[in-house]
């Protein structure tokens, strides 16, 4: 828990949009404000009136909205407005639980509790990423990192343009995500996605997938 995940590709987190993931069984929401900024957020997917789903809410005019009772809350996670008492002044201790959040080599990151300040030397060697997909395998992240090469302690690699990264989202189930160097010589996004599905395919079917991983040799 005490580290940085790579939870999701940034092309499924448009500005405005909101999105449920979890993180070794934990619930957390991330969105994206409907402002200039378009600042992304990540936060306890629980709603601090009745416990709904955050995931299941709105943005509006920068702020996530409950779809239960529509309870706004800001940038900074405090209820700046709930509907059924517009003129109340919101108590500030009425705020979403947040989690640390960071945009990194076309991935979204999220920082659990103790996670420490982001790693300043994860290398990123292309000058612009591309986000491509990001697929669900049904199979523990350990099985999925050995079939990538990677050490348990590593959550992103990269084999030559194409970066690999994997986060368990509960016990036995893994994501991963696929990025590219925007570069001529890099496999198109679509080569890449069909890969992924293979390579899916493989470890869930516990066979070698090394034939599968050579492809991207
Ligand atoms: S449960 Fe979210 S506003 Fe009531």
């Amino acid at each position: 828990m005490e580290r940085w995940h790579p939870v999701s590709v940034l092309s499924d987190l448009h500005r405005g949009e909101v999105a449920g993931v979890r993180i070794d069984g934990h619930e957390v929401v991330l969105w994206r404000e409907d402002t200039d900024s378009a600042t992304l957020h990540a936060w306890e997917d629980r709603c601090p009136h009745r416990g709904m789903r955050l995931s299941f809410g709105f943005v509006r005019e920068g702020a996530l909205g409950c779809l239960y009772h529509g309870w706004q809350f800001g940038g900074t996670a405090r209820c700046r407005l709930i509907p059924a008492h517009p003129n109340v002044r919101v108590p500030a201790a009425i705020q979403v639980r947040t989690h640390m959040v960071r945009e990194h080599a076309g991935l979204a990151w999220v920082g659990m509790d103790g996670a420490g300040a982001f790693p300043a030397t994860m290398p990123v060697p292309w000058p612009v990423v591309q986000p491509v997909r990001s697929v669900h395998v049904s199979a523990g992240a350990g099985l999925l990192r050995h079939a990538l090469g990677m050490h348990a302690d590593v959550a992103m690699t990269w084999r030559g343009p194409v970066g690999l990264a994997v986060h368990a989202p509960v016990a036995g189930q893994a994501m991963l995500h696929v990025v590219r160097a925007r570069d001529a010589q890099a496999p198109s996004p679509l080569v890449l996605s069909r890969w992924a599905e293979r390579l899916r395919d493989g470890v869930e079917g516990g066979g070698d997938t090394t034939r599968i991983m050579g492809e991207l040799a």
